[in-house]
């Protein structure tokens, strides 16, 4: 069999950060970017970790344009610093870290809900602070998730603590990375930027290609999920539709992507519905003005 052709340069002179590059699908969208010639620099909050996905990448891509940006989204102090030290022209913000947290009472650094905190605030402070660095076609991808349908919105309760089970709150999360997504590309209109959103489907490690040092999945494991692949994918695979969602000319502000196929947890990039309430304008605004206060970060008028 022939192997798969080189890819191409298209994105040569273009810089992409990508939030959480160090692991999983944000390693994949940084291993992607950078095989296409984009300079990608990896936002992650472990300088060791960061080490591991460079080498990883110029293992695959020997002439990788990469910069590791220290980043913990846990942390507003980091994420002012990080904003402060880019220092370059970025055409692409990818909003790619996450966690899930079974414990109710875990937190930032800065004291909120670790999962509301890392997957929402800390990107909304970071896109906020990078504004002035972001090229006048800037694109801000929020890697959301099917969860946000079974989340609700309410921004008066943000932060506050919550009960109910972990995957509703991660939900939340979610639906609120993609809240303000939407409602930054309603603040974009009539400008070439653009805010997206995408989401991975159902992304798991052991369905992903080996690389050293990343999710280590030994061969029986391996072999075991192989006929899950039927349904779900590798972390390779859930990358595409947020590169696709960062890169792709027919990508207009606004759209989301995900995987196309079934139950949308696989498959090649398609657009894909979004839920009522994180399209809606009201929960937007009101959102975006909780995120403001909480943070104490204001976006650039
Ligand atoms: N996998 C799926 O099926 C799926 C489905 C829907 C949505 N998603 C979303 O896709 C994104 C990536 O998921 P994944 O499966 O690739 O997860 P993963 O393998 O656990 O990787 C998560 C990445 O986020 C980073 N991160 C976590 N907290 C951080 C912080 N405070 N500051 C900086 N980086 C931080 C992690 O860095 P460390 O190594 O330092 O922890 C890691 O690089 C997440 O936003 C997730 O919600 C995933």
């Amino acid at each position: 069999m022939d192997a798969a052709p080189p890819p191409a340069r298209d994105l040569l002179g273009r810089s992409m950060l990508v939030t959480g590059a160090n692991a999983g699908i944000g390693y994949w969208c940084a291993e992607q970017l950078a095989a296409r010639g984009a300079r990608v620099l990896l936002g992650c909050r472990s300088a060791e970790r960061a080490a591991t996905a460079v080498t990883a990448i110029r293992a695959q891509v020997p002439d990788a344009d990469l910069r590791v940006l220290p980043l913990d989204l846990g942390s507003l102090d980091s994420v002012a610093e990080a904003s402060a030290d880019v220092g370059e022209r970025i055409d692409a913000v990818i909003c790619n870290a996450g966690v899930k947290a079974a414990d109710r009472s875990a937190r930032t650094s800065d004291g909120f809900d670790l999962m509301v905190g890392t997957n929402f605030l800390g990107h909304f402070a970071l896109v906020a602070q990078l504004e002035p660095a972001l090229a006048p076609d800037a694109r801000v991808i929020a890697v959301g998730s099917i969860a946000h349908r079974f989340a609700t919105l309410d921004p008066a309760t943000l932060d506050a603590p919550w009960t109910g089970s972990s995957l509703r709150q991660y939900g939340r999360s979610k639906a609120a990375l993609m809240s303000f997504a939407f409602e930054l590309s309603r603040r974009w209109s009539g400008s070439s930027r653009m805010a997206v959103c995408a989401h991975p489907g159902y992304a798991v490690d052991p369905l992903t290609p080996p690389r050293p040092g990343l999710a280590e999945v030994s061969g029986f494991v391996r072999a075991l999920s192989g006929p899950s692949r039927a349904l779900v994918q590798g972390k390779d695979g859930g990358a595409l539709p947020i590169v696709h969602a960062a890169t792709a000319a027919e990508v207009v502000s606004g759209d989301y992507w995900g995987p196309g196929g079934l139950l949308e947890f696989r498959g090649a990039p398609a657009r894909v519905a979004a839920s009522d309430d994180v399209r809606s304008t009201a929960i937007g605004t009101a959102l975006w003005a909780a995120a403001e206060s909480i943070t104490g970060v204001r976006f650039p008028a």
